[in-house]
């Protein structure tokens, strides 16, 4: 039985018909995004955390990059690792928590894309997830994070939400805890007219935020984006592209 802060054991097997909603166009554009504002190149080595089921580790190793993806839910690696055998693409695969990674300068690039931060109650776990990943690249090696802007949240805020991917509909209340920046949703699934609710807790941050977090964990150059048009951030767009250099050469 998964520890209830450990929303994510549950959450994620269940979530699985929701990456279909981002459209194939969709993540071609963020793949080309993320390989000009990393600098990737073939034979260049990029570590996907978390990769879920390779929305961007199969692209980006079908241009020749070689991928390393971590993951802690198991059926979305089974289908990775089936994909790419398929493909005959050669991606490395891990599945494990994205706070226990151990990699070291082994990596010129990184990504954590797709609201996949923030997952944890202790802040400093969430400072740890990004020191991780700042040791697992090379010096001079790029890292972006990917998520939803808190800005753009609070600004459109609604407690309850409805969305559908194909036969699923799932019915979201939300509440936001301003205390602890953390927005707690309960996701209602009717799949077939059955029902199941699973929880979801996620920190919400500001630019500024994510920011101090990064040169914490020692980034440098921060920058700042909330589309693939390098348009500014503000609270009048959902997401944040924010990418850091670890220094040296
Ligand atoms: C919203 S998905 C994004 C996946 C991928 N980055 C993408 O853009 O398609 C978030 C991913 O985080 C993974 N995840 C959740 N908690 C995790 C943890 N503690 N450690 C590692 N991965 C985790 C989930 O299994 C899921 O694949």
């Amino acid at each position: 039985m998964a520890k209830s802060n450990d929303w994510w054991t549950d959450f994620f097997p269940a979530f699985r018909p929701f990456f279909e909603l981002l459209s194939p166009r969709e993540t071609a554009t963020e793949v080309r995004y993320i390989t000009r504002k990393l600098g990737l190149k073939k034979g260049s080595r990029f570590l996907d955390c978390p990769c879920g089921i390779g929305r961007i580790s199969t692209p980006l190793a079908k241009q020749g990059v070689r991928v390393t993806g971590v993951d802690i839910t198991g059926s979305y690696l089974d289908e990775l690792a089936a994909k790419s055998k398929r493909l005959r693409l050669k991606i490395d695969l891990v599945c494990a928590d994205m706070r226990r990674i151990n990699f070291d300068r082994q990596f010129d690039a990184a990504g954590n894309i797709w609201t996949s931060f923030g997952y944890f109650e202790k802040e400093p776990d969430n400072q740890l997830v990004l020191r991780k990943i700042f040791k697992a690249l090379k010096p001079g090696g790029k890292f972006m994070l990917h998520v939803i802007n808190r800005d753009w949240i609070i600004k459109n805020y609604s407690s309850i939400g409805l969305t559908e991917a194909g036969r699923v509909r799932v019915l979201e209340r939300r509440h936001f805890d301003f205390a602890s920046s953390i927005n707690r949703s309960e996701w209602i699934y009717l799949v077939d007219g059955r029902e199941k609710s699973f929880k979801e807790n996620l920190r919400l941050y500001s630019y500024h935020e994510l920011r101090a977090m990064m040169l914490k964990a020692g980034f440098v150059d921060i920058q700042g984006f909330s589309t693939t048009r390098d348009e500014p951030i503000n609270f009048n767009h959902r997401m944040m592209f924010v990418i850091g250099t670890r220094p040296g050469r």
